[in-house]
């Protein structure tokens, strides 16, 4: 497994809000994590990154264990993570913010070549280059956001709701992007509300639902779930 979570507890000072989650990704796989608002889906991802520190339980990335690894690392060995509303340096321009996503040591000798490679995916920033972040629409700048983490060479792309906010259309690039991203051997793990989109691309699902996982498994099968409908939906099964 590329990433895996064991039993891990999440508190916000005295308030708990995950309980003894454990998840995996695997090498070249596309994972779901699907729940309601508040649900905790973000704070799993902060987790991930060490913006928010755990209690119990072991967060290892292949194979080694990165708990208290410091966030700034967290690229350095693989994981790039989009936050939520795709934050971008708003006042750099486009090229500057790709830069930034290839700041340690192997990414940054392999930053021409990665450039090229990111604007062959997403043609729009590189005749944007010098246009600042902040004047680029919702889909431009999640495309920047998404630009500027594999800039940082991961094996492991984070994404936190994704399409939230954008047109049908741009959606549409976006999973074909994804498609290409996985198939090129990095993982994404991705946040996501709109259940019936985010398991009609993923290979698997995970469900939270008040900080507890509900129900977890390959895409087919969860689409199907009476626990899935039971909690996006509030069907009584
Ligand atoms: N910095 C924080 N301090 C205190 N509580 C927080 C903090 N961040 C999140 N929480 C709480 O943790 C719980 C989970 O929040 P989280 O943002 O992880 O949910 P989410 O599933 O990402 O929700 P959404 O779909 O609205 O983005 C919520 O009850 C939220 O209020
Ligand atoms: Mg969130």
């Amino acid at each position: 497994m590329l990433l895996e979570i064991r039993n891990i507890d999440v508190l916000y000072g005295d308030f708990q809000v995950i309980w003894d989650v454990s998840l995996e990704v695997g090498d070249g796989e596309m994972v779901a994590l699907l729940g309601p608002n508040g649900s905790g889906k973000s704070t799993i991802l902060n987790t991930i990154s060490n913006l928010v520190p755990h209690r119990n339980g072991e967060i290892a990335f292949e194979g080694t264990p990165i708990g208290d690894e410091p966030t700034f690392k967290r690229t350095g060995i693989g994981i790039a993570h989009v936050l939520e509303r795709r934050r971008v340096f708003p006042h750099l321009t486009v090229l500057q913010n790709l830069l930034l996503g290839a700041w340690h040591d192997k990414a940054k000798a392999a930053r021409a070549e990665s450039l090229k490679k990111v604007y062959g995916i997403f043609p729009k920033l590189e005749t944007r280059a010098d246009q600042l972040a902040h004047t680029m629409s919702g889909g431009e700048q999640q495309m920047l956001a998404i630009a500027r983490g594999l800039m940082g060479l991961p094996r492991l792309l984070m994404v936190d709701e994704p399409f939230l906010g954008l047109s049908p259309m741009v959606v549409r690039d976006l999973i074909g992007i994804f498609k290409n991203v996985v198939a090129e051997g990095i993982s994404i793990l991705f946040v996501e509300q709109n259940v019936r989109l985010a398991l009609s691309m993923a290979d698997r699902g995970y469900v939270l639902e008040s900080g507890k996982l509900v129900v977890s498994g390959d895409s087919e099968a969860l689409i199907d779930s009476d626990e899935v409908r039971r909690v996006f939906l509030g069907d009584k099964v």
